[in-house]
């Protein structure tokens, strides 16, 4: 399969060429905002509105080479989330982030860039931990904002179920001094010390930080007091939010993480995982969105 369908007209805003490692990415430079996406997980690494600071982070240590993940950037995770439940062997996230996507649209929609990036199983697919038909479609709209939809049809006869994340990597100046707001009110669970009662204050972080949230569909704002950037993400679709930031110790034992870059980023993880997990109907679609603005 090439990255491209042969009959696929590019608008003067997009080029595909290659990036780094001599993956094939799709660079945008459209009025109101610039992006590059990798086709190997429809991967977006880099998201800036006009006039503005990078949005979207990566790590300087990121590897580009296959069946490696990128490590930055918005990883699709799909279709199970963290490790597989029965098998060791499959990877962390799914297959989705490692697999060459297809650019199968790319449009501009008034001031904003529309590419459309296709996904359908495989025989490496059929024959992972999770073998089913299906077909993913991955828009995203580069401008002023940034706007990404996953939706996913099943292909079977039968019903299936899969997980899934947007795990975007949002750039702060200073995690120390970056609050999180929207989950409070919403319980969780802290992946290193289990279930968790609904806070009243803000996420803040002061050390690793690896929390699931579900049943919420809120808004979240990511603030920055060292410059006073708020990146605001909106979502539908969604049950459920993902706050991870690693830290001191986990960044230093990711040998694709630079030791010091956790004060850099932050993930803000849109998701349905666990008991937000997504079931089809056979022939049924189901579509994740998320959208980031700046305050
Ligand atoms: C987060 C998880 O979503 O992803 C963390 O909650 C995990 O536990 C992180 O460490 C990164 O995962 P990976 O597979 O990209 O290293």
């Amino acid at each position: 399969m090439s990255a491209v369908p042969p009959t696929l007209e590019l608008p003067s805003s997009v080029e595909l060429g290659l990036g780094q490692g001599g993956l094939a990415v799709a660079r945008v430079v459209g009025p109101t905002g610039t992006a590059e996406v990798y086709l190997r997980g429809a991967h977006v690494t880099a998201w800036t509105p006009t006039g503005g600071a990078p949005v979207i982070w990566m790590s300087e240590k990121s590897q580009f080479r296959p069946g490696v993940p990128l490590r930055g950037g918005v990883p699709i995770c799909f279709p199970w989330f963290a490790g597989h439940p029965t098998d060791a062997t499959a990877p962390s996230h799914g297959f989705a982030r490692l697999a060459d996507w297809q650019l199968v649209e790319a449009t501009e929609v008034g001031t904003d860039v529309v590419l459309v990036f296709s996904l359908t199983d495989s025989e490496a697919t059929r024959a992972s931990a999770w073998p089913h038909r299906f077909e993913a479609r991955y828009t995203v709209s580069v401008g002023a904002e940034l706007a990404l939809s996953l939706r996913v049809t099943n292909r079977e006869s039968a019903p299936v179920t899969y997980e899934e994340a947007l795990h975007t990597y949002l750039a702060v100046a200073d995690i120390r001094q970056t609050e999180v707001a929207g989950l409070e009110g919403a319980a969780f669970t802290d992946r290193l010390t289990g279930p968790r009662p609904a806070e009243t204050e803000p996420v803040r972080f002061a050390a690793e930080t690896d929390r699931i949230y579900q049943a919420t569909t809120a808004t979240t704002t990511v603030t920055d007091a060292s410059t006073g950037r708020a990146i605001t993400v909106a979502k539908q679709g969604s049950a459920s939010t993902v706050v991870w930031n690693p830290w001191i110790d986990k960044a230093a034992g990711m040998a694709d993480f630079g030791d010091d870059e956790y004060t850099g980023m932050v993930c803000v993880e849109t998701c349905n995982i666990r008991d937000d997990a997504i079931t089809l109907a056979p022939g049924a679609s189901h579509e994740l969105s998320v959208r980031y603005s700046i305050g």
